[in-house]
């Protein structure tokens, strides 16, 4: 299997370089960087960074550890945007969740004051971060994607329409997907479309990867939901039933589990179907293996 080692690698990079960007856990005021660094560092998958790289070095051409070095500004603001939104996600007064990433989640352990601005934090952050990639056009492309990822058009959007609908009665599939495809879609799309533009990747290339980005975050979260139906908390490191719990609507809500699974892995043969013909894809190819062996 060449993706173990090949992700084993680049998220040991990944990591060395959060540890970089963050400040250390003794700078003052010393609360909010020991909460951002404690979410970070949880534990997670690192998909949305891993993704970036791995659409970045297919079109490259080439799998070098020491030509990432320069996007790594890029691969590390994705993830901080993504831990915000999680640990916002995570509040009393979004999902409620008590653990996260195996752990206490970031409010039960700092309180939801510093939760609040730990996630604000990590928004900062990953725009700073952002400005240190040297071609100063690729990283004014990235910040582009960056924010327009979490926008309320893309990622804070999807998590409010979501709120609005679960005080509804009748909720429709249409609704749910777009849902899915903002909150969770877009920074998949946002990380995977800053691989095709510090390549200089031309418009078509990623339009492209946004549709096979699209599929793969539809995909994801429908698996994600399946999952938390059917109380597998081992898998999702956390306590599964939330979306029940919540009101949420979702896939397996609506349609039952086994018709959501036959959704999730026809989205995912999309996705493949995206990238099937260029040159370089094992690695991608591979990536969506496992998000379908995830489908129990
Ligand atoms: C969790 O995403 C939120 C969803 C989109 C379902 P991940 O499963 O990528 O979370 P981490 O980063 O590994 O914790
Ligand atoms: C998370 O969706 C999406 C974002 C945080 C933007 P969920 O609420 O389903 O994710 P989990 O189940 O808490 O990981
Ligand atoms: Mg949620
Ligand atoms: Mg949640
Ligand atoms: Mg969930």
């Amino acid at each position: 299997m060449i993706l173990e080692k090949y992700l084993e690698k680049r998220r040991s990079i990944i990591d060395k370089a959060l540890d970089k960007y963050l400040e250390s856990a003794d700078v003052m005021p010393k609360t909010i960087h020991e909460a951002m660094r404690y979410s970070i560092f949880a534990g997670g998958h690192r998909m949305r960074p891993l993704l970036l790289i791995a659409t970045y070095e297919m079109l490259r051409g080439r799998r070098d550890i020491r030509s990432i070095r320069r996007i790594l500004p890029a691969a590390c603001a994705m993830e901080m945007i993504h831990t915000a939104s999680l640990i916002h996600d995570d509040l009393p007064s979004i999902d409620n969740s008590d653990e996260r990433r195996g752990r206490a989640s970031c409010h039960k352990k700092y309180g939801n004051a510093i939760a609040i601005l730990a996630g604000d934090a990590l928004i900062t952050k990953s725009i700073e971060t952002i400005m240190e990639i040297n071609n100063k056009n690729q990283s004014l492309e990235c910040l582009k994607l960056l924010i327009n990822s979490a926008s309320t058009r893309g990622m804070i959007g999807g998590q409010v329409i979501e709120i609005i609908t679960s005080q509804k009665k009748r909720v429709k599939l249409h609704m749910v997907r777009d849902i899915h495809l903002k909150k969770t879609g877009a920074l998949l799309k946002g990380a995977i479309q800053m691989g095709c533009v510090l390549n200089d990747a031309d418009e078509q290339t990623i339009n492209s990867f946004g549709d096979f980005a699209l599929n793969l975050g539809l995909a994801y979260q429908v698996i994600d939901d399946i999952l938390d139906s059917i109380g597998a908390d081992e898998v999702l490191h956390k306590h599964a039933g939330e979306d029940v719990r919540n009101r949420k609507v979702t896939y397996p809500i609506l349609l039952g589990v086994e018709e959501s699974k036959k959704r999730a892995s026809k989205l995912l043969d999309d996705a493949e179907n995206t990238i099937k013909y260029i040159s370089g894809n094992e690695v991608l190819l591979e990536f969506i293996e496992t998000i379908r062996d995830r489908i129990p």
